[in-house]
């Protein structure tokens, strides 16, 4: 018999193509620019084999649940997988599929292009344009911190925190501080030069002139950038998110902003998405927020799409997949 299988969006045609043309599979696809409402996909994961979903479905006991026994597989068509509740699918033995690697250049780039408009006001700057707030060529006006000369602090060294600093050393950086759960290798830490040295949170906090996170959203990094550490960082810092935004505590970043604990802040990711309009962050000229768009590169898509469908495919076959959360 062919297995069902349920993708939750519109994704892009490729990984479609991947899974019609695998013909083992029975596909029902919520071919839609909007999530599918939750009591829909709870109503259509049943009797599920494999599920391809996005961030925006959690996949938690009672979705397992409502599936049943028979699911072998769920591929998340992104890097992050905070949304699947890896406790509950190892115990029902279902192999779990995310998106490493193939958007590492993509959510770099990003990351740079949001440090650099923080940093330089560009969204504020571009607004006084249109707004006729420009009067004239002024020493003083749009200024902000320089990069050049700076320490740039990463938290999570990992593939994207990595590819950051590369990009970010042509700019004149002089020091590359970072935090990760292990000391990486010094051929690792030679992947950037100068070179990047461990250090402990505190220090980084209060060294860093931009800092910047990439690390997962685990119970241990829920909330780390909290009043505690905004209270460490220096008040010309600049801080950048574009892992998740369950990492910051917003409140406290707000705060920071406004008492000019620091200086300001570049969001990719925020809780909730999208943050409701008339959130305080969204009224502060020193915090860019951005529609998590970390990822957002026609060819990116592309890969996370095709490699999401086959993380699904190889589940489905019983094989290891290309592509395999960690437990
Ligand atoms: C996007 O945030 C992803 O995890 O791929
Ligand atoms: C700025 O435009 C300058 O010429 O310094």
């Amino acid at each position: 018999r062919k297995h069902k299988v349920l993708v939750t969006r519109t994704v892009p045609q490729a990984a479609i193509e991947i899974l019609k043309t695998s013909q083992s599979c029975d596909l029902d696809y919520w071919d839609s620019e909007d999530p599918i409402p939750r009591d829909e996909l709870l109503k259509r994961v049943a009797g599920l084999d494999g599920l391809y979903c996005l961030l925006t479905e959690k996949i938690d006991s009672e979705l397992l649940d409502a599936a049943g026994s028979q699911l072998k597989v769920v591929s998340t068509m992104s890097v992050g997988y905070d949304h699947v509740s890896i406790p509950e699918t190892t115990k029902r033995g279902i192999a779990v599929g995310h998106t490493p690697g193939v958007l590492t250049d993509a959510t770099a780039t990003l990351t740079v292009a949001l440090l650099l408009a923080t940093q330089r006001r560009l969204i504020e700057a571009a607004g006084e344009v249109k707004n006729g707030g420009w009067g004239t060529w002024k020493p003083l006006w749009m200024c902000g911190p320089t990069l050049s000369g700076s320490t740039v602090g990463i938290v999570g060294f990992g593939r994207i925190g990595i590819a950051v600093a590369q990009r970010l050393a042509p700019f004149g950086v002089t020091r590359f501080l970072y935090c990760d759960v292990h000391k990486k290798s010094e051929s690792q830490e030679k992947l950037v030069s100068p070179k990047a040295e461990h250090v402990d949170m505190d220090t980084l906090f209060k060294e860093s002139d931009f800092v910047t996170a990439h690390t997962a959203l685990t119970p241990e990094t829920a909330g780390m950038f909290n009043k505690d550490a905004f209270s460490k960082m220096k008040s010309n810092a600049v801080f950048v998110n574009t892992s998740r935004g369950g990492v910051v505590n917003q409140d406290d970043l707000y705060e920071a902003l406004k008492t000019g604990q620091i200086w300001g802040a570049g969001l990719d990711v925020t809780v909730p998405e999208p943050l409701p309009t008339n959130h305080p962050l969204l009224s502060l000229n020193s915090c860019v927020v951005l529609p998590h768009i970390g990822s957002a590169e026609d060819s990116t898509r592309e890969a996370m799409a095709t490699l999401a469908a086959r993380n699904l495919l190889a589940g489905l076959a019983g094989e290891s997949l290309p592509a395999q959360a960690k437990l």
